[in-house]
């Protein structure tokens, strides 16, 4: 029996930082090298248009820089299918059936949309079309590679409930294609960011997994730690402080410590940061090392994914295969 396929895609943000590592990364990592499943890892540069439609420069080397990172995280091509979205145009074929057969109220209903519609405060000339069918896209990326499991954040669930639909109402019209994908949450700390909101790019508040020694020091030293505390012997309160939150990820067994000289004035919050510093430099000093390991020229990381994407579009192709037999659209 042929093994249970792993997918999953990151839009293409460039350098990834802390809350990409510990939210996806080390949990595609872990199951790439549990051996247990076929894992295919895709950058989602599609996906990246829906909002960045007007200014496309960056797609291309934030592509190359996100799977630079991606490498030295440890992912390896030899054991996962690392690839590009947009070099396997099935998916943009399965796209279009998919679009097809999902109703529209099901896409105006999703409650990521509306959030990003109200946040993003979108003009109405940037309310694309692709836009509100991001999830369709998603779905094809699933369902046309056949992925069973689909390592995701929370932030994702609605996504992934939508395709298992649009795969359902499929099957429900054509017969028995495809399996429900499963969505597998990643267990992980939530990675506060330097100013205490979650960490992303665009907040500027994030700590990249490639900073140097000097670039660590630097960012913790400007971490929110508890306002209320002037000196060190002033009560602290660790919940709420970005330091705490750290030494429970990075400096596990001694966050109870910390915790208690903190709340009885026993520890400074700027000896605090270098000690979670210390640890910072030390969990990301193999990803470091690999980097410096890898070849990270540009040209190198194309042909990983143009091969990547080679070994995926030949599955895909199948899939298209009983896709249009099924259909009658032969
Ligand atoms: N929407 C996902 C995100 O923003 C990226 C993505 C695109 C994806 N296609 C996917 C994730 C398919 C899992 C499976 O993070
Ligand atoms: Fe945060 Fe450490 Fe300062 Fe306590 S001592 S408030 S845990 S930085």
């Amino acid at each position: 029996m042929s093994k249970k396929r792993v997918l999953s895609g990151m839009r293409p943000t460039g350098t990834m930082h802390l809350g990409n590592l510990e939210g996806a990364l080390r949990n595609w990592v872990k199951l790439q090298d549990k051996g247990e499943y076929e894992c295919l890892y895709f950058v989602a540069d599609w996906h990246a248009l829906t909002t960045d439609f007007e200014d496309t420069s960056m797609i291309e080397d934030n592509t190359i820089e996100m799977v630079i990172d991606w490498l030295s995280a440890g992912l390896d091509p030899n054991k996962s299918i690392i690839f590009r979205q947009s070099l396997v145009k099935e998916v943009s074929e399965l796209h279009l059936l998919l679009s097809m057969i999902t109703p529209v109220g099901w896409l105006e209903r999703n409650p990521t949309y509306k959030e990003m519609i109200k946040e993003l405060h979108l003009k109405p000339e940037q309310k694309v079309y692709g836009f509100l069918g991001y999830p369709v896209l998603q779905a094809a990326d699933i369902l046309v590679y056949k992925g069973n499991v689909v390592p995701v954040g929370e932030d994702q669930l609605s996504h992934l409930n939508l395709s298992k639909d649009i795969a359902e109402r499929f099957n429900y019209l054509y017969g028995n294609i495809f399996e429900l994908p499963e969505p597998k949450l990643t267990q992980s700390a939530r990675i506060p960011g330097i100013d205490g909101k979650k960490m992303s790019k665009s907040c500027n508040n994030h700590i990249p997994i490639s900073a140097s020694e000097d670039e660590i020091y630097k960012n913790v030293e400007s971490m929110f730690t508890d306002p209320t505390r002037a000196k060190a012997t002033d009560v602290g309160h660790p919940e709420g402080c970005v330091v705490y939150a750290l030494h429970e990820v990075y400096n596990l067994e001694n966050a109870m410590q910390i915790r208690n000289d903190c709340v009885n004035g026993r520890v400074g919050c700027v000896d605090c940061k270098k000690d979670l510093a210390k640890h910072l430099c030390i969990a990301l000093e193999p990803i470091r090392a690999k980097r410096k390991e890898l070849d990270t020229n540009p040209q190198w990381i194309k042909e990983i994914l143009e091969e990547g994407s080679n070994k995926a579009r030949r599955l895909a192709q199948e899939t298209l295969k009983e896709v249009r037999k099924a259909m009658k659209m032969l």
